[in-house]
């Protein structure tokens, strides 16, 4: 069972995560939808922001379900916020990873920041590297762990840790840890594990800068994704190649896309990945 994009339009999305088909709100589906609305009728549940946020079943669905994106198990769970526990989106950064960490002679070890439900974290440890995850939220580092264990991946070498992401950079930045590849997915807005403020325009700068000072000699990756309105891929690839103006790569650039079988592709944020290509 996996995930697929079933259609999108009129501001809105139609996915199937598993067997459950569900409508979500997608404010950049500006577009007329392609299929006909009996297809969009048929959906399971949706979730809405009209009179705060909620889910609307259709159809009973259970609390939580399992499926598999780009080789990855996860836990899928409808939440109050309307996330299921995994953006489909990042898949496609997954697998660039995975080849650049299989490719490399001696194991990688990977930073993952803000990393939510752990498909980056799971994929490169899968992969053979060593992986540092970290999210403020101590119930996201705890569905990561359960995907990790659905995963087989439990004695996996992955460092499990709750913190806000600045606070713990400047740590490990004092306690001279390296590292060969970064993610890098930083919310518009967010909190960290003791309320610290995050806010991008604000925050995005010294962040990067501690990603590039814990980048080791022989640096891997970076890859720098964002689903904030602006954050283009020029703009993604201006803000990465000024950080890592010091090093020797290649950067590429793109929209985060998610292929449909009967519909357009939907655009789903930006991202920048540095290579040492
Ligand atoms: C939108 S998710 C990122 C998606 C994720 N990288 C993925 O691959 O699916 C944002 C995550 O950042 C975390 N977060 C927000 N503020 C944070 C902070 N100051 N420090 C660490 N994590 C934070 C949230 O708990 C949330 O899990």
């Amino acid at each position: 069972m996996t995930y697929t994009l079933i259609d999108s339009g009129n501001a809105w999305k139609l996915e199937k995560f598993g067997t459950y088909t569900l409508v979500r709100p997608c404010a950049q589906a500006v577009w007329k939808p392609a299929l006909d609305e009996d297809v969009w009728k048929k959906a399971d549940a949706t979730f809405t922001r009209d009179a705060g946020n909620r889910w609307i079943y259709q159809k009973k669905i259970p609390s939580s379900w399992h499926i598999e994106i780009s080789g990855i198990q996860f836990k899928i769970s409808p939440t109050d916020f309307g996330h299921l526990g995994v953006f489909p989106e990042h898949s496609l950064l997954w697998e660039w990873m995975v080849k650049k960490i299989q490719g490399r002679s001696k194991p990688a070890r990977v930073l993952n920041l803000f990393a939510y439900s752990g498909g980056a974290s799971l994929a490169a440890a899968k992969a053979g590297a060593s992986v540092c995850h970290l999210d403020a939220s101590k119930g996201m580092v705890a569905w990561a762990r359960e995907n990790a264990a659905l995963n087989g991946l439990e004695g996996a070498p992955i460092r499990w840790i709750v913190d806000d992401a600045a606070k713990f950079l400047a740590r490990e930045l004092k306690r001279g840890v390296q590292y060969d590849g970064i993610i890098l997915d930083p919310p518009t807005f967010g909190r960290g594990a003791k309320g610290e403020l995050f806010k991008i325009e604000d925050d995005l700068h010294p962040l990067l800068e501690s990603c590039r000072k814990l980048l080791s000699e022989d640096p891997l990756f970076f890859i720098f994704s964002s689903h904030t309105p602006g954050f283009t891929p020029i703009v993604m690839d201006h803000v990465l190649r000024q950080c890592l103006r010091s090093f020797t790569g290649t950067i590429e650039t793109g929209e985060m896309l998610i292929q449909a079988p009967e519909s357009v592709p939907l655009p789903l944020g930006s991202f920048a990945r540095w290579s040492n290509d």
